[in-house]
């Protein structure tokens, strides 16, 4: 086991931690839990905050491959202070994201956590430390969905779905920002407060030039006929289903680009805008709704994601 490994293991000073103790059970937050040492390579950090997501809950369910064996501590977005480390300041926020951190070994929900520097992102100045737990996975999204894939400019007409989402919202402002107009689709009438201001929320006008969907399912067939001949739709998630029917003489009349976006490919781009958006939304020029809870409420949190009723990012306070 390498430093940075958070598997558990009992002895020495102990920490409040969260633990995934069996799959498909929620985690637990123990105040026992052994706290990591320094180690070369790794930057110890005293967590302030950590992002609870989706993909949280498909590693705990034990259906994901590679998935770290129970008990582990969940989690791999955060963000907090450096205590010791051989890259960074001791005292500098950092932001936590990337290798395999409670994907594939254990992750960050815990008072302290041993971090491969190579993880460790120094946060610009300004920033907000709950914003730089959970910011990453939506903001880059949404930007590489808005400007790369879909190449959004002033005029451009845009619609977006699952509107009232953490990568929906973003999406809906940044396109706003470049001077694109914009309509938003959400799922119940009830999440149409949550849509950034700006956009008019609709059921689906049309005609579109761009259509970014983050919630896929079987309406993305008759969605795509609302975007122009020789328009774009962005596809990013499916929440509501995996599957969608396609009429394929009548999508080649039709010649509208259907893009999908894979984030695991668009690292470089995402890393390399992480920054100026992590500013962004610090200052308040963007918005993301934040759900949060102490980490001693997980299971809240665990339940508020797992049911869509959570608003915006779950983030688990330390
Ligand atoms: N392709 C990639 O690389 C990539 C990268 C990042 C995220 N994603 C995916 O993008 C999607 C949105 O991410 P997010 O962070 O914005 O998540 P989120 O904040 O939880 O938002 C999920 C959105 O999905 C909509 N939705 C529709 N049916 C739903 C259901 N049955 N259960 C839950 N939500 C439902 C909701 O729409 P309403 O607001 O209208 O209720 C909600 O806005 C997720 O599926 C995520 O896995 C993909």
């Amino acid at each position: 086991m390498s430093g940075a490994d958070h598997a558990i293991k009992r002895g020495g000073a102990l920490m409040l931690a969260l633990h995934v103790t069996a799959y498909g059970r929620p985690p637990v937050a123990v105040k026992d839990a052994p706290r990591p040492s320094p180690s070369p390579g790794s930057t110890l950090v005293r967590m302030s905050a950590v992002a609870l997501g989706h993909l949280d809950r498909t590693v705990a369910s034990g259906t994901f491959p590679a998935a770290p064996a129970p008990p582990y501590i969940p989690c791999g977005d955060g963000a907090g202070r450096v205590v010791e480390s051989e890259s960074f300041p001791a005292g500098a926020l950092v932001w936590i994201r990337g290798g395999g951190l409670g994907v594939t070994r254990g992750g960050v929900a815990a008072q302290y956590a041993l971090v491969p520097d190579a993880a460790c992102h120094l946060a610009p100045p300004g920033a907000d430390e709950l914003l730089a737990a959970c910011f990453f996975s939506p903001a880059t999204s949404a930007h590489v969905a808005v400007h790369d894939l879909g190449r959004v400019q002033a005029g451009t007409r845009v619609l977006v779905s699952g509107a009232a989402g953490a990568v929906g919202s973003l999406a809906v402002q940044l396109a706003l920002a470049a001077g694109a107009r914009v309509d938003a689709m959400v799922s119940k009438p009830e999440r149409a407060m949550l849509v950034p201001q700006g956009a008019r929320v609709t059921s689906g006008a049309g005609p579109y030039d761009l259509f970014i969907d983050t919630v896929g399912g079987p309406a993305l067939s008759e969605r795509l006929d609302l975007v122009a001949a020789g328009g774009r739709a962005v596809l990013l998630g499916y929440t509501q289903g995996s599957r969608v029917e396609l009429d394929l003489p009548r999508r080649m009349a039709h010649d509208v680009e259907l893009l999908f976006l894979n984030m695991q490919r668009r690292a470089p781009q995402a890393f390399g805008v992480a920054g100026e958006l992590l500013t962004r939304l610090s200052r308040g020029d963007l918005r993301l709704n934040l759900s949060c809870y102490p980490l001693e409420q997980a299971g809240l949190a665990w339940q508020a994601l797992a049911d869509g009723s959570a608003a915006g990012r779950v983030v688990l306070q330390l």
